[in-house]
């Protein structure tokens, strides 16, 4: 089939990519030229695991290209949304204005039979509006709104096999067009069985942000218990385990640390809170103010455990912190909790350096002020204290007899659960963790 896919995000770039290589002809479109110069250049304009490779081989094909120029959408059946919904500046509410552009830039080249795709994560209502807008520009085209559930670090795989494809179609004749056109685009995955789940739009959109608020809830939940755990010397890595093993539970996303962050997880619940508000229904997502308000905490009490092993002040004390990226595996620093601990120490007088296998390029443009080195060894040599924020591998499998000897005083400070306090004690080191002994 021919695709068009508008914005080449962390979402957009790998869809296009995992579309070419199931086998359609497709064209991506940015507005960023450097953007679209280097995805046209066969190479990934972020750090995500299997894209490059990706690239290289849908490239090769002659199925995948990149412009800047919406105008080349004319042609393409199917034209996937996939501009970012970021918070806005001083709100809760989520920023339309890179969706409302797309669907406006492309509304003039659709050709009756089309069928316009929403990916991006919208506020309910959304689709609603989009389709009216459609109906008047283009009456013989139609809308779906089939979320995106990609995690970025597995988005290739999460696109290519899906846990499940939700469509939003809409009522009347049209809506039986526009899914087999979709059913046709995801063939391959369908053919493997994966669920699909047809329903009305309303419920397209919701289900995106109820899933990633029972995501964030389910941490928050975890967390809040590491606070309980630190009242009365518990272990929550220990409860996490013991409770994951009801399979009612389970004991994924039950990593208590630094908690969440990224460009979803947060602006999504603050988004879907206040989209809830204007609908009268702001009850119902109260919970979400604390899950939000427990996941920052954590952040506050990392600075404290800090200070608490320095003795009790961290001014002009010299700071390591391994990693700047929200989680491993990634480049992106959006609301980041690595690099907001790392600014409030530096803003609290210690003196930081901050270290990332990926991430330091962005970092280094979000937060220019904070310092920055290539490795841990570099980051840490004669620190008075590490600060663990992001699990990258190279940091869980770093050696704490080898560390040890870089460092000025042996204090580390586990901000995601992830090293073996015996092994570290042992070596010598003062080990301290969120919701640990
Ligand atoms: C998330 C959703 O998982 C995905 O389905 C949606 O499409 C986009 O948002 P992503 O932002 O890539 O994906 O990251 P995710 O793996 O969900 O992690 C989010 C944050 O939670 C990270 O900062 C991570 O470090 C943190 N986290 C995750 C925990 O603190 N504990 C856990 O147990 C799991």
């Amino acid at each position: 089939m021919r695709i068009s896919v508008i914005g080449c995000g962390y979402l957009g770039a790998v869809h296009a990519a995992c579309m070419a290589k199931l086998g359609h002809d497709v064209v991506g479109v940015d507005v960023d030229a450097d953007k679209v110069a280097l995805l046209s250049s066969g190479r990934a304009p972020f750090f995500e695991p299997g894209l490059p490779e990706l690239l290289e081989e849908t490239m090769a094909t002659g199925r995948l290209r990149f412009t800047t120029d919406l105008a080349e959408v004319a042609g393409a059946q199917v034209h996937f949304v996939c501009v970012g919904t970021p918070q806005k500046q001083r709100e809760y509410a989520a920023d339309m204005r890179f969706v409302d552009a797309a669907v406006e830039g492309v509304l003039p080249h659709l050709a009756p039979g089309d069928v316009l795709v929403g990916k991006s994560t919208v506020p309910v209502g959304t689709a609603e509006r989009i389709a009216e807008r459609l109906a008047e520009v283009q009456p013989e085209a139609s809308l779906v709104w089939n979320p995106e559930f990609l995690r970025e670090g597995f988005a290739v795989q999460d696109t290519l096999h899906p846990d499940r494809l939700v469509y939003g179609i809409p009522e009347g004749p049209d809506g039986p067009h526009a899914q087999a056109v979709l059913d046709e685009v995801y063939a391959t995955p369908l053919a493997d069985g994966t669920p699909q789940v047809v329903t009305d739009f309303a419920t397209a959109q919701l289900v995106k942000v109820a899933a990633n608020s029972f995501l964030a809830t389910k941490i928050s939940f975890i967390n809040a218990m590491a606070e309980l755990c630190e009242a009365t010397g518990a272990d929550v890595t220990q409860l996490a385990d013991a409770i994951g093993h009801d399979a009612r539970i389970g004991r994924r996303f039950l990593n208590a640390g630094l908690g969440f962050g990224g460009g979803c997880l947060p602006k999504d619940i603050r988004a879907f809170m206040a989209r809830a508000g204007e609908l009268g229904a702001d009850q119902a997502l109260s919970f979400l103010r604390e899950v939000d308000a427990i996941n920052m905490r954590r952040r506050v009490r990392m600075v404290d455990l800090a200070r608490e092993v320095c003795d009790g002040s961290i001014v002009g004390r010299k700071v390591a912190v391994l990693g700047a990226a929200f989680k491993p595996n990634s480049d992106d620093v959006r609301d980041s909790p690595a690099l907001s601990v790392a600014a409030q120490m530096a803003l609290q007088g210690a003196s930081v350096v901050v270290t990332d296998p990926e991430a330091v390029a962005n970092a280094e443009r979000a937060w220019p002020s904070l310092t920055f080195a290539a490795t841990p060894q570099e980051a840490a040599a004669g620190a008075d204290v590490v600060v663990l924020a992001t699990e990258w591998a190279e940091y869980r499998d770093l050696d704490p007899h080898a560390f040890g000897e870089v460092v000025a005083g042996k204090r580390i400070v586990d901000g995601r659960n992830v090293l073996d306090p015996g092994k570290w004690r042992s070596a010598g080191w003062v080990y301290r963790a969120l919701g640990r002994p």
